[in-house]
């Protein structure tokens, strides 16, 4: 539909701070009281897994009580209205999955799954939380399970099926991403090099020139604006 047909839209903290979730730079890096380093390596899992535990039970507890808002909902609304519509997230929350986008390329992992350093399988956590004390369900072994976020110092998901999705797509968009961690960072240059429009949708504007479009404001409002109003995506009431 419209006058793309490949689009690639890539999400960050910021569309998911209308549903009340906390982004990451927004205090000067810290956490819960936390530095990120001190909670989001592999050094610091190894140094103090009780630590980085307690400190993602939180985030999932806020995450289950979030709800997705407009901008997801748009977001997935879209995508059936689309024939070839990538959605990458950096966040490790299940709103897009839960304002019904399928297929999200959740590079830094989620939220609610664990992943057990032993047998390396993947698996949802369901009603017990882990701790550092937690047996895998699949290798029997104790105290193995990790939360199954990508940590920094460790390789993001899905990049060479990114690849061949940005070096196709016409449209890139980000939403709601300040655009200082890399890889997803570099997400806009490998699209324009290849001719797509690229769009920025943010609370703040940026002095990236890599943007053709910039559009500030809350994502709950921008987001649909911009699908709705400017390329002509149908409203899901109408
Ligand atoms: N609507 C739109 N944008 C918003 C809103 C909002 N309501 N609130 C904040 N923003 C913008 C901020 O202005 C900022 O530019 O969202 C951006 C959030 O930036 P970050 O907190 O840096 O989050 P993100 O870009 O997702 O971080 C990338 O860093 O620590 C890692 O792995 C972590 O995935 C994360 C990555």
């Amino acid at each position: 539909m419209g006058q793309y047909q490949h689009i690639v839209v890539l999400t960050g903290a910021g569309i998911s701070a209308d549903s009340g979730l906390a982004t990451f730079r927004a205090a000067d890096g810290l956490w819960e009281d936390h530095r990120i380093e001190e909670v989001a390596t592999p050094e610091a899992f190894m140094k103090n897994p009780a630590l980085v535990h307690r400190f993602y039970k939180l985030r999932r507890q806020a995450a289950a009580q979030a709800q997705p808002n407009r901008a997801h909902i748009c977001l997935a609304d879209v995508a059936t209205q689309s024939d070839d519509f990538t959605l990458i997230s950096q966040n490790v929350d299940d709103l897009h999955q839960r304002a019904g986008s399928e297929d999200v390329l959740s590079i830094h992992g989620q939220l609610n799954q664990y992943q057990c350093v032993q047998c390396h399988v993947v698996d949802q956590i369901g009603h017990d939380e882990l701790n550092e004390h937690s047996v895998c369900p699949h290798c029997q072994s104790h105290g193995s399970l990790r939360p199954d976020i990508v940590w920094f110092g460790e390789m993001p998901l899905y990049l060479d099926d990114i690849m061949t999705r940005l070096m196709r797509c016409d449209l890139f968009v980000a939403i709601g991403t300040s655009g200082t961690v890399y890889p997803a960072a570099g997400f806009v240059e490998i699209a324009k090099r290849n001719k797509a429009h690229t769009v920025m949708l943010n609370l703040d504007g940026t002095d990236n020139a890599l943007f053709d479009e910039v559009r500030t404001g809350r994502a709950s409002q921008v987001v649909p604006a911009y699908f709705y109003d400017k390329l002509g995506f149908k409203p899901p009431d109408l």
